[in-house]
C-alpha cells in the first residue's frame, strides 16, 4: 500500500509524449462491492510490443492475485512500487488478470471509489478523471488508451438495490446470500477516466427520448429519496440540450440509456462519464424554495456541458492531459452557445466575460499563469483552470467567428468525423476546421501555447480635410513566469464607428462599402486601418462582443463611453462601455475627480428611467466591475481601499438616481402572488436585488426595513437570499433574527445551508474573520464535505477581498492552518482553495510581508500533498 504520491515528482512535459507501448483492447471488470472493502478483479486484453516493459498504474491497491494468460505469476515476475506495477512476460494478445482490495469508506479524497453520505444510508460511486482509475485497479491510466468495457457489479441487495455502470445494461440477477449482480457493456471504446459505477439506495425519475436518428433512449436521473422531486428541472434541461445538439451540431446520443446521478460529496461540479454522468447536487437539484434564479441557470448550463461532452470529449477524446482544453474549452463554448439560445445572448456574454476577467485574467497575470495548452505540469488536477476552460472557450469562439456559422459547422463536422473514436490533439482540431474551409488556421496555434493576456492598444486619428479616420492598433503581451518572450497573435477586432448622435456609420475601407460592423484582424505587432468618407470625428466601438480575450487600452473620453453606453443597440457592448466608464469613474473617486463619475452616473440615471430597457440588463449595467477586477489594474493593491472606493462610486450612483426613485422602483418590482420562474420574473428579481443594494448605500434604514419585509415574505430563494445578504452586510438589527430563521428553516437542506455559510463569509472588512471562526464551530460545519468547505473558506478567501486581506495577516494565517487540515483529507480541494493566495506579490507592502511569511511557512511543511505543494510553490515564485 502506498500512502501519498511522491510530492517531489518531476514535472511531465508535453514534448515527451510517446504513444503507449501497450494498449488494452477490452477489459472485464468485476466488483464485489462493500462499504469498507471492495474487491475488484480485472481482465485486461493486451495488445503491444513484447519487448517493451508492461507498466500499469495503481495507487494504494492491495494486490490479492495476479495471473498472465491464466497462469498465476511468480513473485519474481512482477514488481509493485511507487504507484506502478511492472509485469514480465506479456505478449501481444496476452490477458492479464488481477484481483485487488480497496477501501471506499476510508477514501476522503473523493477520487476513485468512495462513499457519499453516511455508512448507513450513503451510496458508493466513482470519480476517475483525471487519474482516479488507478485507485480502483491496475491499468495504463492515460487518455490515449481506448478500451471496450464489460462491467459486472455484485453486492448485497438490501444495502445496494441499485447497481449502475456506464454503457448499456446486459443482464442482472440474483446470487446466494441476498446478493445480486448487474452487467453493463459499453460498445464505445473509451479512456479509463470515463469509467463510472454507482451503487446504493437511490430513487429515479425517467423520460423516454427518441433521437433524430430514431434511437429510443431512456433518460434516468437518480438521487437520494428525499430530493428526487428536485430533479425535474434537470430532466427538462437534459431534454432541451440533447435536442439542441441534434439541431445545431447534428450530434446524436449513442447508447440506449443515459444515467445522471446526484451526490452531495463531489470535488468538482459534475463529470461526463460515458452514459453515467455524476453531478454535484448543487448543479442538479432545483426547487423553487431553495434554488436561486442564477442557480437554475447553472443547473441548465452544467447539465448541458456534461451532455455535450458525449461528443466533445468522449467520442473524440484527448491524446494526453496537455490537450485538456480540446474537450473543456470546446465544451464550455458549446454550453455558452446553448445557454445563449435558451436565455439571452447579451446577458450570457456579459456573465461569461465578467467571469473571464474575474477568474482568468488574474490567473494569466500572476505566477500561476500557463498557456491554454500547458507545456508541463506536476499534478494534473491543478490544471483544470479558468485558463484551460474560459480562455480555451474564447479561442474556440475566435475560430468560430472567423469561419462564420456555416463554416464552423462544416469544420466541426469534419473534426467529429475524422477523429471519432480517437484521442486527438489541438492540432487535429485546427486542421479539421481549417481544411473544411480551405483556410490555414495554424497562426491561431500560438494562442494555445502562449500565456498572458495580450494588451491591445488603440488610437484613432481623424483627418477632417481628408474626411479620413485612421485607427492604429498595436499589441503587446507582458512576460509571464517561464515565458519571457512573447509573439504577436492574430487578434480579431470587431468594430463599429458611431457619430455624435449615437448612430452607427457605414464603414468604407479600401474603397469598398461594407456594413456597419466589421472585423479587422491585427496579426502583427501594429497596423493601421483607414476608413474613408467620414464626416466628423467618430467614436469607435472596439472589440465588440468581446471578439478576443485581450485587455483594451483606448484613450476614450468619458463622454465617448457615455455615448456608447446609452446608444449602442447591442446589449453586451453597451455594458462593456459602461464597465470601461466605471473604471474611469473609479479612478476619479480616488483623485476626487468628477468628470467620469458624472458621466457614468448621469448615463445610468438616464437608463434607469427608460421603461423599454430589459430589467436584467439594467441590473448588470448598474453593477461596476468587481473588487478583484479593479485590483488587477493596480500596481500596489490595497483591498480595503478598493472596497471603500468602489462603495463610494456606487454611493454616487445611488445618490444620482436618488433614494426616492430607487425606493419607488423597488416597490414597483415587488410583485405579490406565487413565485414565477419565467424570464420576465427572473429579470425583475435581478433588478430588485440591485436596486435594494443601491438603496442601502443612500438610505440604509429604508433598505433594511424593505429587506426585512422581503426576507419574511419572499416566495423563493432569490428574493430571500438577496434580502438576507443585504441585512447581513449592512449589519441591520434584523440580521440576527433572519439568520436564525434561515438556519432553522433550511436545517435539512445542505445546499441551502451552504448559502447561509457563504452569505456570512462575504461580510466585508475586518469583521469577516471573527465571523468565519464562529461559523467553523457551527455543528453543521465540516471540512469533509467539499461544498461546505468551499462555502465558508472558499468564499472567504476568494470572494471577499476586503475580509480576507486584513492588514494584520490574520486572514492568511487562518487559511493556511485550515489548508493543512483540509489537505490531509482532500488534496484537490485544498489546492483549489489555496489559489486565493495568487496575486499576493502585488499587495501593498504590509499585507505582502504578512502573506509572504504565511506562505513560506506553509511551503516548508513536509506533509503537504503534491496538489497543495505545487500551488503553494507556484504562487511563491515570482
Ligand atoms: N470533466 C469535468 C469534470 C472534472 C474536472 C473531473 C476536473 C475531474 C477533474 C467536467 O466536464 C467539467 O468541466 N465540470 C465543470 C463544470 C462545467 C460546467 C464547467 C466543473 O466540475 O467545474
Ligand atoms: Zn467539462
Amino acid at each position: 500500500m502506498s500512502a501519498r504520491p511522491d510530492t517531489s515528482a518531476a514535472p511531465i512535459h508535453l514534448r515527451d509524449y510517446a504513444p503507449p507501448a501497450w494498449r488494452v483492447e477490452s477489459i472485464e471488470l468485476n466488483f464485489e462491492l462493500g462499504i469498507d472493502t471492495t474487491e475488484v478483479t480485472a481482465q485486461l486484453h493486451l495488445r503491444g510490443d513484447a519487448n517493451a516493459p508492461l507498466r500499469l498504474d495503481g495507487e494504494g491497491l492491495e494486490l490479492l492475485a495476479i495471473a498472465l494468460d491464466g497462469q498465476p505469476l511468480e513473485a519474481s515476475a512482477w514488481r509493485y512500487a511507487d504507484g506502478m506495477l511492472e509485469v514480465e512476460g506479456a505478449r501481444d494478445g496476452s490477458v492479464l488478470s488481477t484481483r485487488v482490495r480497496i477501501h471506499p469508506a476510508a477514501n476522503t479524497a473523493l477520487e476513485g471509489l468512495y462513499l457519499s453520505g453516511s455508512r448507513e444510508a450513503g451510496f458508493l460511486l466513482t470519480q476517475c478523471e483525471a487519474e482516479g482509475f488507478r485507485h480502483i485497479t491496475f491499468f495504463p491510466d492515460r487518455p490515449d488508451v481506448l478500451t471496450r468495457y464489460t462491467v459486472t457489479l455484485q453486492a448485497e441487495r438490501a444495502r445496494f438495490p441499485v447497481l449502475l455502470a456506464g454503457g448499456n445494461p446486459d443482464g442482472a440477477g440474483e446470487l446466494p446470500d441476498g446478493r445480486h449482480w448487474a452487467r453493463f457493456v459499453d460498445p464505445h471504446p473509451k479512456p479509463c477516466y470515463l469509467f463510472a459505477l454507482v451503487a446504493g439506495r437511490l430513487e429515479k425519475i425517467e423520460r423516454d427520448y427518441r433521437t433524430g436518428e430514431g434511437r429510443a433512449v431512456k433518460l434516468v436521473i437518480w438521487s437520494e429519496a428525499n430530493v428526487i422531486d428536485s430533479c425535474h428541472y434537470a430532466m427538462d434541461a437534459l431534454e432541451r440540450c440533447i435536442r439542441w445538439d441534434e439541431q445545431v451540431y447534428g450530434r446524436y446520443y449513442d447508447l440506449d440509456v443515459f444515467h445522471v446521478v446526484a451526490t452531495h460529496d463531489f470535488n468538482m461540479g459534475a463529470m461526463e462519464n460515458k452514459g453515467l454522468n455524476i453531478f454535484n447536487a448543487k448543479y442538479l437539484l432545483a426547487d423553487p424554495d431553495t434554488t436561486t434564479d442564477d442557480e437554475y441557470k447553472a443547473v441548465e448550463a452544467v447539465v448541458a456541458h456534461e451532455y455535450f461532452h458525449n461528443w466533445s470529449g468522449n467520442r473524440v477524446t484527448c491524446r494526453d492531459w496537455f490537450q485538456l482544453s480540446l474537450k473543456e474549452g470546446l465544451t464550455v463554448f458549446r454550453e455558452q452557445q446553448f445557454s445563449a439560445d435558451m436565455n439571452s445572448t447579451a446577458l450570457k456574454r456579459i456573465e461569461d466575460v465578467a467571469l473571464l476577467r474575474r477568474a482568468q485574467f488574474p490567473e494569466d497575470a500572476g505566477p500561476l499563469a500557463h498557456p491554454v495548452r500547458p507545456a508541463e505540469y506536476r499534478e494534473i488536477n491543478n490544471f483544470y483552470t479558468a485558463t484551460v476552460y474560459e480562455k480555451g472557450s474564447e479561442l474556440v469562439r475566435m475560430l468560430a467567428g472567423k469561419l462564420g456559422a456555416d463554416g464552423f459547422r462544416r469544420g466541426m463536422d469534419r473534426y467529429f468525423e475524422r477523429n471519432d473514436g480517437r484521442a486527438a490533439t489541438i492540432e487535429d482540431f485546427l486542421a479539421a476546421l481549417g481544411e473544411a474551409n480551405d483556410l490555414d488556421l495554424t497562426p491561431y496555434l500560438a494562442w494555445y501555447g502562449q500565456a498572458g493576456t495580450p494588451r491591445l492598444r488603440a488610437r484613432g486619428q481623424f483627418d477632417a480635410a481628408a474626411r479620413r479616420y485612421t485607427l492604429s492598433l498595436s499589441q503587446h503581451t507582458p512576460a509571464t513566469a517561464g515565458q519571457p518572450e512573447k509573439q504577436s497573435l492574430p487578434i480579431p477586432v470587431k468594430l463599429a464607428l458611431f457619430d455624435r448622435h449615437g448612430r452607427m456609420l457605414p464603414l468604407r475601407m479600401d474603397g469598398q462599402t461594407e456594413a456597419h460592423e466589421t472585423v479587422v484582424v491585427l496579426d502583427q505587432a501594429e497596423r493601421e486601418f483607414t476608413f474613408e468618407q467620414v464626416e466628423h470625428a467618430p467614436v469607435p466601438s472596439l472589440l465588440r462582443g468581446f471578439s478576443a480575450p485581450v485587455i483594451l487600452d483606448c484613450d476614450y473620453a468619458p463622454a465617448d463611453l457615455a455615448l456608447l453606453l446609452t446608444h449602442d443597440p447591442d446589449g453586451f457592448n453597451r455594458w462593456e462601455a459602461g464597465q470601461q466608464l466605471a473604471v474611469l469613474a473609479f479612478d476619479d473617486c480616488r483623485r476626487d475627480g468628477q468628470t467620469a463619475v458624472r458621466a457614468w452616473c448621469g448615463a445610468l440615471a438616464q437608463l434607469f428611467a427608460d421603461p423599454a430597457l430589459d430589467p436584467a440588463l439594467l441590473a448588470d449595467l448598474l453593477t461596476p466591475p468587481g473588487e478583484v477586477e479593479l485590483a488587477e489594474r493596480e500596481q500596489e493593491v490595497d483591498p480595503a481601499q478598493i472596497h471603500a472606493l468602489r462603495q463610494r462610486l456606487q454611493t454616487q450612483l445611488a445618490t444620482t438616481i436618488g433614494a426616492a426613485t430607487l425606493a419607488q422602483r423597488l416597490a414597483a418590482l415587488d410583485v405579490a402572488g406565487p413565485l414565477r420562474l419565467d424570464a420576465v420574473a427572473k429579470a425583475q428579481r435581478r433588478l430588485k436585488r440591485r436596486v435594494l443594494e443601491l438603496l442601502a448605500l443612500v438610505d440604509a434604514p429604508a433598505a433594511q426595513a424593505h429587506a426585512d419585509t422581503q426576507y419574511r415574505q419572499a416566495q423563493g430563494m432569490t428574493d430571500r437570499l438577496a434580502a438576507l445578504s443585504v441585512l447581513v452586510r449592512t449589519e441591520a438589527d434584523a440580521a440576527t433574527a433572519a439568520l436564525a430563521d434561515f438556519r432553522r428553516r433550511h436545517a435539512d437542506n445542505p445546499l441551502a445551508l451552504d448559502k447561509w455559510f457563504a452569505a456570512q463569509a462575504q461580510v466585508p472588512g475586518e469583521r469577516a474573520l471573527e465571523r468565519v471562526r464562529t461559523l467553523e464551530s457551527d455543528p453543521a460545519f465540516t471540512l469533509k464535505n467539499p461544498n461546505r468547505a468551499r462555502a465558508l473558506l472558499g468564499t472567504f478567501a476568494s470572494g471577499n477581498p476586503s475580509g480576507f486581506h486584513r492588514a494584520d495577516g490574520a486572514g492568511y494565517a487562518l487559511l493556511a492552518e485550515r489548508l493543512v487540515a483540509l489537505d490531509a483529507l482532500n488534496p484537490q480541494i485544498a489546492a483549489r482553495v489555496a489559489t486565493a493566495f495568487n496575486g499576493w506579490q502585488r499587495l501593498e507592502p504590509v499585507r505582502r510581508e504578512a502573506a509572504r511569511q504565511v506562505l513560506t511557512g506553509l511551503a516548508a511543511r513536509p506533509e503537504l500533498s503534491r496538489n497543495l505543494a505545487e500551488i503553494v510553490a507556484g504562487v511563491l515564485k515570482s
